[in-house]
C-alpha cells in the first residue's frame, strides 16, 4: 500500500464506529441492566460486550502508534474512569502477551461541565494544578464522551501548558453534534447521534454510572433525576 494509503487506513480505523440517527438501539428486554432503571432508560445504544470488543482494538491501534514510548494516561473523570480502567487493562495484556511493551503510569484529573443534560460554561478541572512530571512525555487523555469538542480544547489547551513531548487523545464516544470544535480525538470507539447517553461510568446527575450497557435517557428518566 502507498504511503499515504497506510495513513488513511490508520485514521479511518481509529475514527469509531459510527452509529446512524436512524439507529433505534436494541430493546431493553434483550439484556439484562439493574432492576432500579427500568422506566428511566429509551434503549441500549451500545452494549457492554461491544464496548470491550472495540476498546480491545483501541488497545492495538494505541499500542502501533505509541509503542515506542512510555505513556502517561491522563484518566479524565468521572465519565472516563471505567473505559481507562479497560483501556488500560487491556494494554497490559497486550503489552503482556508481545516483546513490545509500553511502561505506563495513569493520572486522574477531573472535569465537571453539565448539569442534568445541558453543557454550563463554567468549566471547573480539578487535580490538574501541577502537571509539571508531563513535561517531555507521551501523554494519553483518556475521555468516556467527547460533545462539542470544547471541554477537550480546554484541556489540551491546559495540558499543552505543561510541555509534554506528544499528547493524542482516546474518546471512547463521540457525538454527532453541530458546532463541533475542531478538536476530535485521535482514537474514537464509536461515532453516535446527539441524544443524551448514560451508563459505563456516564452519568445523568451521578446516577447511572452502575449501569454497563451505553443507554439512551428517558424523558421521565431526566425527570425523576432532574435537580
Ligand atoms: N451523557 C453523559 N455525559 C455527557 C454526555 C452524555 O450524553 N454528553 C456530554 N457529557
Ligand atoms: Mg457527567
Amino acid at each position: 500500500m502507498a504511503e499515504f494509503g497506510v495513513q488513511a487506513e490508520k485514521r479511518r480505523r481509529n475514527e469509531g464506529i459510527v452509529i446512524n440517527d436512524e439507529w433505534p438501539g436494541y430493546s431493553l428486554d434483550l439484556f439484562s441492566y439493574p432492576a432500579h432503571y427500568s422506566g428511566d432508560l429509551d434503549c441500549v445504544i451500545v452494549p457492554h460486550g461491544v464496548i470491550m470488543d472495540r476498546t480491545e482494538r483501541l488497545a492495538r491501534n494505541i499500542m502501533d502508534d505509541l509503542g515506542d514510548h512510555d505513556i502517561v494516561v491522563l484518566c479524565v473523570l468521572k465519565g472516563g474512569y471505567q473505559f481507562c480502567a479497560d483501556l488500560v487493562d487491556r494494554i497490559k495484556v497486550l503489552s503482556c502477551n508481545s516483546n513490545q511493551t509500553i511502561p505506563m503510569r495513569v493520572h486522574f484529573i477531573r472535569l465537571k461541565s453539565y448539569l442534568n443534560d445541558q453543557s454550563t460554561e463554567d468549566l471547573h478541572i480539578v487535580g490538574a494544578d501541577d502537571l509539571s512530571f508531563l513535561a517531555g512525555k507521551n501523554v494519553l487523555i483518556v475521555e468516556g464522551i467527547v460533545g462539542t469538542g470544547k471541554t477537550m480544547e480546554t484541556l489540551l489547551k491546559h495540558v499543552e501548558a505543561f510541555r509534554p513531548k506528544m499528547i493524542k487523545v482516546a474518546g471512547l464516544l463521540v457525538k454527532r453534534v453541530q458546532n463541533r470544535s475542531t478538536c476530535v480525538p485521535d482514537f474514537v470507539g464509536f461515532e453516535i447521534p446527539n441524544r443524551f447517553v448514560v451508563g459505563y461510568a456516564l452519568d445523568y446527575n451521578e446516577y447511572f454510572r452502575d449501569l454497563n450497557h451505553i443507554c439512551v435517557i428517558s424523558e421521565s428518566g431526566k425527570k425523576k433525576y432532574k435537580i
